[in-house]
């Protein structure tokens, strides 16, 4: 045996460690200076590669006993070896961990898939960041899932230690079953409400069978849109369980004196309920709901926020009127028999829209075969779409289509009313396939939403909207012509006119084939400019509300901080709509606070979302 002073420097690892760096060194070699010292007939190198040989791909999991077991090797050094892997085990995890983004359930599956093959129940988190990259993984609960036993205190401390901006709970049913129980949606239920209050909100809660899983987040979003779920980011937006949930309930099933003061959770039973929710799947037509869709500005995520004051401030309301309706959310949610609907948009491809989901109370039964037609005509030909915005907003092929497919519409409609319904469809599956991050003032230089178009069929409740009106409007024009129980006022607030962001949708909606300019080929857009991104925006307000004939007036306007960027900033101050206001009636400002969602990233920019609300004198 040589000694390993005996052996030339060069060979020695830890002189080969400090000349060439740990690369350079065998497996044996970095064990060797762990271990320091060989043994009486056997030194270091020899005593380390025989201890490599032995356990190969194990070592990692070697223990102290099985170490101890080898000649040379006593308790402290045995110690000191399993330490330093367990050390660099869980350090590489923690990196590891920090580069993985949740995109959705598959991708949790697949991190905790060791729970399957569980015996006894477990709860573990997944904290993850704003840009849904995991923080860290953590078993919460080993044992019985019981809402009394499981305290939200033991989820959200990590959350709040780790800065977590969401977090995803899993659970495994040793049984194989993933069906939920009444344990799991109780225990749920007490986890999104503190979710919302601490403001780390539950993004999923996922369990886990033999063969299968179920996640709430998916099945909801199913239910909803017809099996298109997109994953924990959709239609631009991240919702978390809270939001979905507020997002199922609706006004008319709403007793106002129940209504929760508190503006917390306002409890599941409260929505169309919670069994209904889960169990009206699986039906197998694609249909889109009015909210599909990206849309700047949206109040989507707040409906929950104007729904409460709504119920809080006006009690029952005969008429509704959603002037700045955009896609036309706000008004949807208090459609019922009861509740007249009046929604109004400037720009026609809103208006279209919003005349199908609200203003059709009839539809001719072979819509959907018009719509299997248009989804299967062969566009290999270029026409004006393709030749204008080919290659650019859109893939040639989608081009093609959508040029294609809105010539046909003129065709084949049977009259207005199914011609707003088959353009809506086809505004709703054009945005879609949009190589953009939402809007069309610009388009993404890298082609990757190569999807192909496909239309699908509107939700329409026709019920809801025998006695609705439908505007497509200036809001100081249409103003002096209606009166209604709730004004809803939501106009843009800065200098970015709506026109610019949706000039391709509204170009495609009227199909005048106008010349279009510059990079972004926009169509000539002077006839919808709207006064509200305009210096005098104030003076339109004071207008809208001189001639407003209502009880109620709410005002949502952002309260984004005074930005570099002129064109960002609100164009009414808030004395401006406080003072117009107070001649109207007597003024009361809710507050909500608010995270931006955009391109992606989810970030907390500190915005307050506010609610001015006039009572009329
Ligand atoms: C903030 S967005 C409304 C968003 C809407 N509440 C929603 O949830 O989708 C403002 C809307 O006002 C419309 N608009 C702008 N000026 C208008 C005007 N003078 N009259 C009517 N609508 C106008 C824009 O087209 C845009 O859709």
């Amino acid at each position: 045996m040589t000694k390993i002073k005996d052996k030339p420097k060069s060979d020695r690892p830890r002189e080969k460690f400090i000349k060439n760096g740990p690369e350079t060194l065998s497996k044996s070699d970095l064990l060797a200076i762990m271990i320091g010292n060989g043994i009486k007939g056997k030194n270091v190198q020899e005593l380390s590669s025989n201890i490599i040989k032995k356990f190969g791909g194990k070592f990692l999991d070697v223990t102290v006993e099985e170490l101890t077991a080898i000649n040379g090797i006593g308790t402290a050094k045995a110690l000191q070896i399993v330490s330093a892997i367990s050390l660099f085990k869980r350090l590489y995890d923690e990196v590891r961990q920090k580069d993985i983004v949740i995109q959705d359930y598959k991708n949790v599956l697949s991190l905790t898939y060791d729970l399957r093959d569980k015996k006894k129940e477990y709860l573990v988190c997944l904290y993850i960041n704003a840009r849904n990259a995991l923080i860290k993984k953590e078993v919460i609960s080993i044992g019985t899932l019981d809402k009394s036993l499981i305290h939200p205190r033991e989820v959200f401390n990590p959350g709040i230690n780790l800065n977590a901006s969401s977090i995803i709970v899993v659970h495994n049913h040793p049984s194989g079953n993933p069906e939920p129980s009444a344990e799991d949606e109780k225990v749920m239920e007490r986890l999104i409400k503190a979710g919302e209050l601490i403001g780390i909100p539950i993004l999923d809660f996922i369990i886990i069978g033999d063969k299968d899983c179920y996640s709430f987040h998916k099945k909801i979003k199913d239910c909803e849109s017809n099996n298109t779920y997109g994953g924990y980011v959709a239609d631009g937006e991240q919702l978390n369980l809270f939001d979905i949930f507020e997002n199922q309930k609706k006004y008319s099933s709403i007793n106002t004196d129940s209504v929760n003061k508190d503006k917390g959770y306002n409890n599941l039973h409260r929505k169309i309920g919670f069994a209904n929710i889960l169990t009206k799947s699986n039906n197998s037509s694609a249909y889109f709901r009015l909210h599909n869709r990206r849309y700047l500005g949206n109040k989507y995520k707040l409906l929950g926020f104007i729904e409460d004051i709504i119920s809080e401030k006006c009690g029952i309301i005969e008429s509704f009127c959603d002037i700045f309706a955009g896609t036309g959310v706000v008004g949807e949610r208090f459609n019922s028999h009861e509740i007249q609907i009046i929604s109004n948009d400037i720009l026609f491809s809103n208006y279209i829209c919003l005349k199908a989901f609200l203003g059709m109370n009839t539809i001719k039964t072979d819509l959907y075969e018009k719509i299997d037609y248009l989804n299967n005509l062969n566009a290999e030909d270029d026409n004006y779409f393709s030749l204008n915005f080919g290659n650019t907003y859109f893939s040639l092929a989608n081009a093609r289509k959508i040029g294609m497919i809105r010539e046909e519409i003129d065709k084949i409609a049977f009259n207005e009313d199914e011609k707003n319904i088959l353009l809506c469809s086809l505004i709703y599956a054009t945005d879609k396939v949009a190589n953009t991050v939402g809007h069309y003032d610009a388009f993404r230089k890298n082609m990757d939403t190569m999807q192909s178009l496909k239309l699908l069929t509107p939700y329409i409740n026709f019920s809801n909207n025998d006695n609705n009106v439908i505007y497509k409007s200036d809001a100081n024009i249409l103003i002096r012509n209606i009166s209604c129980d709730v004004l809803y006022i939501d106009p843009p607030y800065n200098s970015r006119q709506y026109s610019d962001a949706y000039h391709l949708l509204e170009n495609l909606a009227e199909w005048k084939k106008p010349k279009v300019e510059g990079v972004a080929k926009k169509m000539d857009r002077s006839h919808i400019k709207s006064l509200y991104c305009l210096k005098n925006a104030g003076l339109a307000f004071e207008d809208l509300i001189i001639n407003a004939d209502c009880k109620h007036i709410l005002v949502s306007y952002n309260n984004t901080k005074e930005s570099k960027d002129e064109r960002s900033n609100a164009r009414i101050s808030d004395d401006k709509i406080i003072q117009t206001l107070e001649n109207k009636g007597s003024v009361e400002i809710f507050e909500k606070k608010f995270k931006a969602f955009s391109t992606g990233k989810s970030f907390d920019t500190g915005n307050i979302e506010r609610i001015f609300y006039c009572k009329v004198k």
